[in-house]
């Protein structure tokens, strides 16, 4: 059992990972500021794990860009868990993520994702904690020259967003090569100290198998999943489709969707082999390795909701790639970790989630 800090846990992701790890017997210190989620999220995880989960999540409301908060992240206990030690790990979910909002406020991106990414491991140093998982994304590799894309492929990011998160990758990797010493400290340092993996994410979509917890998207979505269960329940009219003159099967974009408990499951993973393997830096892609086109996923959606998904075929949206599909076999190689949950899988709980709470976490029906 282990103690980890868990950066932006209230958000989506961060909440289905904070249920695998709380499944796993793990404490958890979870800070977050609510930009973009709400602590309802958490007392569902900590209800969902149920037994003595209550005691073993510690909620933070906070910035990772304040140096307060961070002292105060890495010196709490969660309420009356078993064990006093520090924080031994930290999963770095915490940042902005909506890809035209970067185009236009590049220096909230770059302060948030960056400034607050190099205050967090400033923090880490201080306190001795090496160990991190960091949630980069398949945005890094911006119009890819080919799919599927293997983590060699160039790193060259077409907006802000992405460039914040290859900033961060660059970051990592110095801070990985370094010997953990102070500023200005001579001499030959402690060996290497820091385990760090750099998840690359695709497309994580679905939701917990109960429902209860999902993605909560603040006014209308820009992902295609979140917009096309809004229609399914009738909170929207119709999906508009960017584009049905890309060189794919049916003209619509192929994406790579990841089942959000697969994604969960990998972060799992990836702490066991950081722990397990000598420190190093592991910059891995978690994806499933198949595409869907759009219009593959609005079939699938009516499938499993029984409900019509109506649209209208509109021109590409500008930034828009043909395609992106991950080459997942180095994660499969160093964390024995794939994908195993299908389209369908994705659609059947992004539905149970969406049907139960049509207003997300504002409201149950
Ligand atoms: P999310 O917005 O649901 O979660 C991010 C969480 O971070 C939210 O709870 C938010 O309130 C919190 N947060 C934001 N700024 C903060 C700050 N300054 N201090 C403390 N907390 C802060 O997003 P998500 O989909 O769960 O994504 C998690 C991470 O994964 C992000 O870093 C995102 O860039 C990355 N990522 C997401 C996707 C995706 O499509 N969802 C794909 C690739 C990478
Ligand atoms: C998927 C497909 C659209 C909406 C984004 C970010 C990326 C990463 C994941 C964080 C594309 C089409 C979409 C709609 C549509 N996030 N579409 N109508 O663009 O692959 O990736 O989320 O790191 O950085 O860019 O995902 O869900 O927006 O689009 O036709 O209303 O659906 O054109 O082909 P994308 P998406």
């Amino acid at each position: 059992m282990a103690k980890v800090l868990i950066t932006g846990g209230a958000g989506f992701i961060g909440t289905h990972t904070a249920c695998v790890l709380l499944e796993a017997g793990h404490e958890l210190v979870v800070l977050d500021n609510f930009a973009n989620s709400s602590p309802e999220a958490l007392r569902r995880v900590v209800d969902l794990a149920g037994g003595d989960a209550d005691r073993r999540l510690r909620l933070l409301e906070g910035d990772i860009r304040s140096p307060q908060a961070l002292e105060e992240a890495f010196t709490s206990q969660p309420s009356s868990g078993p064990s006093d030690g520090g924080i031994d790990a930290v999963i770095h979910f915490a940042g902005l993520k909506a890809v035209a909002q970067s185009v236009h406020q590049p220096l909230l991106y770059w302060d948030v994702n960056v400034g607050g990414s190099r205050a967090l491991l400033a923090a880490m140093a201080a306190h001795g904690c090496h160990t991190l998982v960091f949630s980069s994304s398949a945005t890094v590799y911006g119009f890819p020259e080919r799919v599927p894309i293997p983590e060699t492929a160039a790193i060259r990011p077409i907006n802000p967003y992405g460039h914040t998160k290859a900033a961060v990758e660059r970051m990592l990797a110095d801070l990985a090569a370094s010997a953990g010493l102070g500023e200005g400290a001579e001499g030959t340092g402690p060996a290497l100290p820091w385990r760090i993996a750099a998840l690359r994410y695709f497309n994580p979509v679905g939701a917990h198998p109960s429902g209860r917890i999902g993605e909560n998207p603040l006014g209308p979505p820009d992902n295609l999943f979140p917009y096309v269960s809004q229609v399914a329940v009738g909170r929207r009219e119709q999906l508009r489709i960017f584009g049905g003159d890309w060189p794919s099967g049916d003209g619509t974009g192929i994406r790579d969707y990841i089942h959000v408990m697969d994604l969960a499951e990998g972060h799992k993973a990836a702490l066991e082999a950081l722990w397990r393997d000598p420190p190093q830096l592991l910059t891995l892609n978690l994806g499933s390795g198949r595409g869907h086109s759009v219009l593959e996923v609005v079939r699938a959606f009516e499938a499993a909701s029984g409900r019509p998904v109506p649209f209208e075929l509109v021109g590409r949206r500008a930034g828009d790639a043909a395609q992106s599909v991950a080459d997942p076999s180095e994660a499969e190689r160093r964390l024995g970790w794939r994908a195993q949950r299908d389209l369908d899988a994705m659609c059947r709980d992004g539905w149970a989630w969406q049907s139960a709470n049509p207003h997300g976490y504002g409201g149950e029906l």
